[in-house]
């Protein structure tokens, strides 16, 4: 016996800019390359997934999971202001062929942090035409969408709101970063909270790529993924994390009225006092990234938007930052038993992605590895599938059933 739905989805997950390695026409890399070096590592050619999608394919799907959800890189479809790319567009189109053709459900992301560098140069998205422009490139996009049921239109808008900042970075040297003060954010417990003022573009960016969406591919399920911080109140505390949650979650919430399904992206949790969500402790049980070991965290938030929104939700991202293999299963056990419990008091979850299928480029640094499968980036590229990702798979095919309690 389950709890959980007969159809539900059993994923892993990726992002293009962390995988798929020479990502030059992104604002990302620009910023890699930066004089000021403000990020510790560059992505390079990351994992050559641009190459070896299909290897990653069927790796995912012998280890028995039944949906990949990886991003089309707007960077790559439209390369300069207004020039498409065709040979994009088809690369893209034959890794959702790939899914389909190894039994995997493709759930795709149409823009996972990266921006084409010449839209982060003009303003990104702060510019004026902002939605118009990711909505032409989603127009292009939703050619090869036909056939897919699963769609994430932004990733993370609560960070990506965060992450607009650095194209400030580009071009420019430490001194001058220091004289414009400007630091490195490479830590979520040290990041500011995002801007409620560039919230509505997020929000009509979003709209906008909907609106083509519904048009273009009416049965696709359409929704954003936002990063979920698990924030709990302390005693006395609870105005102010009304305010905080607001500001980094409620504002993009408020704005899934008319999708149909929230993306729910959990890693850890983090109380909220009298000034704010309080940064992790300094404790050896933080994970690489630096935070705190919570695998309740996805609970807490399955059963706050459930609550909030009563929409279906997909789990688009969980998983760890560890070199200890048994302790992703161990955090992934508990997240998973959070999800059941949550699921029997009454949320609808369609579907469960793992953060991430591979180990990838973490967005400023390679040791934050949070693969279900190791790449030897050093050498050849070659996957070595981690235990995790068989356990992963055996869960998959039971339906969780044997994390039900009692089981
Ligand atoms: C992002 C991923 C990232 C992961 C771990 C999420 O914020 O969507 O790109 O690698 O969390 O930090």
């Amino acid at each position: 016996m389950t709890v959980l739905r007969d159809d539900f989805i059993w994923g892993a997950a990726t992002a293009a800019h962390q995988v798929e390695g020479d990502n030059i026409a992104s604002d990302f890399w620009a910023v890699e390359h930066s004089p000021a070096r403000l990020l510790p590592e560059k992505s390079g050619s990351a994992c050559d997934s641009f190459h070896r999608y299909r290897e990653d394919i069927r790796l995912a799907a012998a280890g028995g999971l039944k949906a990949y959800r990886f991003s089309i890189e707007w960077a790559r479809i439209e390369p300069a202001d207004g020039e498409f790319s065709r040979a994009a567009l088809l690369h893209y189109r034959d890794m959702i062929d790939a899914c389909h053709e190894y039994g995997l459900e493709p759930i795709i992301t149409l823009h996972h942090f990266t921006c084409p560098l010449w839209f982060a140069l003009g303003g990104g998205i702060q510019r004026a035409d902002a939605a118009d422009r990711f909505a032409a490139y989603v127009r292009y996009v939703s050619e090869i969408l036909h056939d897919v049921h699963w769609i994430v239109t932004i990733n993370e808008p609560n960070i990506l709101n965060l992450m607009s900042g650095m194209t400030a970075v580009i071009g420019k040297s430490a001194e001058e970063l220091r004289a414009a003060g400007l630091a490195s954010t490479d830590q979520r417990a040290a990041l500011p909270a995002p801007s409620l003022e560039l919230a509505p573009k997020l929000i009509a960016m979003h709209a906008a790529a909907r609106a083509v969406l519904r048009q273009s591919v009416p049965d696709a399920q359409v929704g954003w993924a936002l990063a979920a911080q698990a924030f709990t109140p302390t005693p006395g505390n609870e105005e102010v994390f009304e305010q905080v949650f607001h500001q980094w979650e409620g504002v993009y919430l408020d704005a899934t009225a008319e999708d149909d399904f929230i993306g729910v992206q959990a890693y850890t949790s983090q109380p909220v006092d009298a000034s704010g969500p309080v940064p992790h402790p300094d404790s050896p049980d933080n994970t690489l990234t630096g935070w705190a070991y919570r695998p309740d965290a996805l609970g807490i938030n399955l059963r706050r938007y459930w609550e909030r929104c009563g929409k279906p939700l997909l789990v688009t991202e969980n998983g760890i930052a560890t070199a200890d293999d048994a302790r992703r299963i161990a955090y992934t056990t508990e997240a998973l038993r959070g999800l059941i419990a949550a699921v029997a008091d009454g949320a609808d979850v369609r579907g469960y992605c793992h953060w991430s299928l591979l180990d990838n480029y973490e967005w400023g640094r390679w040791e934050p590895t949070f693969g279900l499968i190791a790449v030897d980036r050093e050498r050849d590229f070659a996957r070595t599938p981690k235990p995790s990702l068989a356990w992963l798979g055996r869960i998959a095919a039971e339906n969780a059933a044997s994390l039900e309690p009692g089981a």
